[in-house]
């Protein structure tokens, strides 16, 4: 059978030295004809990008887990096709039909959405479980930095904290149809709505982010690739933003050696990508 599209979502790197690493988050679109990794950056680096070397060791060392969301999507709709593990070369299925992957692991701890709930993978010891006895279909979580409370995002747009280890959960009633959400590292939330603009949720109410394109075709949040307090990341279209809780925003510029890293990375990606795609295919 041809699959027509495959997105890859959730792009998450886990340094061993617990210092988070992560790309903007977003969908990476391929199909049988084209092997296309959109990349937010536009790509000026033309024909060097051969200079890149064509081998993940250099970037992703033996420890480091990447945890891989895989859907396919058909007109609105998403079907999720499981939640992949990369680690020492290898790609392993962790949990089929997975829904989300937290951008952030605290001691090893990943926690994954699926239709019936949250599940919590170990990357070193490699073992699932299932996290609190929470039922909701969950398309978006979080960890906090500080502490090891959670949001997530349900199939119906609603936005919950999750507290006392998955037993409870709390509406989040600013958020308001919420797309995906978002956490900077001093835990403020973050949520795209659904007209794809961002809002940031404070003691008084969901604030609009203003200095944004009003129409833009796409939107995306992500921990960013530079250690950030007090900002979360902000992808409309294809520019980067630095967004902050007071409700303003500005455009980013990648320094060369950003640009040259976040290349590199995307390359090493790419090639896990294939592999992925390769085993899921076969
Ligand atoms: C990115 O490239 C496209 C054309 O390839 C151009 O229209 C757009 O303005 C560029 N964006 C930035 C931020 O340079
Ligand atoms: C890349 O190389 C080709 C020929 O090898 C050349 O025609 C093209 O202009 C180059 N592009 C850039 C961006 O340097
Ligand atoms: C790579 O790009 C730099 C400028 O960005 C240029 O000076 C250099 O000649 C290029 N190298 C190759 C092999 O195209
Ligand atoms: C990848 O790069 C590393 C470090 O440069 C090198 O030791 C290794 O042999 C390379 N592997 C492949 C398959 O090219
Ligand atoms: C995360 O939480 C820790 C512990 O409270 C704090 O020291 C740190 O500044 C926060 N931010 C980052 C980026 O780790
Ligand atoms: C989950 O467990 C907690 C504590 O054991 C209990 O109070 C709560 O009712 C349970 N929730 C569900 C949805 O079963
Ligand atoms: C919002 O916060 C940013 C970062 O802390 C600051 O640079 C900016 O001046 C603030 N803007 C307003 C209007 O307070």
């Amino acid at each position: 059978m041809r699959v027509l599209l495959v997105c890859l979502a959730g792009l998450l790197v886990c340094l061993k030295t617990a210092e988070p690493h992560s790309l903007p988050q977003k969908d990476y679109d391929t199909d049988s004809s084209k092997h296309d990794i959109t990349d937010p950056l536009n790509d000026t680096s033309g024909n060097n990008s051969s200079s890149v070397p064509d081998n993940t060791t250099e970037i992703f060392d033996s420890k480091t887990t990447i945890l891989i969301l895989r859907y396919l999507t058909r007109g609105d709709k998403k079907e999720y096709k499981g939640i992949y593990a990369h680690k020492n070369g290898k790609v392993k299925k962790i949990l089929a039909g997975g829904r989300a992957v937290s951008d952030w692991f605290s001691k090893s701890r990943a926690y994954l959405g699926h239709k019936d709930g949250i599940y919590v993978y170990d990357t070193e010891t490699e073992k699932l479980e299932k996290y609190g006895n929470l039922s909701d279909s969950v398309i978006g979580i979080l960890k906090e930095n500080r502490t090891d409370d959670l949001y997530i995002l349900t199939e119906d747009h609603v936005v919950y904290k999750v507290i006392e280890e998955g037993t409870k959960k709390i509406k989040v009633n600013e958020a308001e149809h919420a797309e995906q959400i978002a956490l900077d590292w001093d835990d403020n939330l973050y949520y795209i709505g659904a007209n794809n603009q961002p809002y940031v949720v404070t003691s008084d109410g969901a604030k609009k982010i203003e200095g944004l394109p009003a129409n833009p075709t796409s939107a995306s949040f992500s921990r960013a690739p530079i250690t950030t307090e007090h900002r979360s990341w902000f992808m409309s279209g294809k520019q980067p933003y630095i967004i902050y809780p007071n409700a303003t925003s500005e455009p980013y510029v990648f320094n060369d050696q950003e640009k040259l890293e976040y290349e590199k990375r995307i390359r090493a990606l790419q090639l896990i990508f294939l592999q992925l795609r390769n085993q899921a295919e076969e």
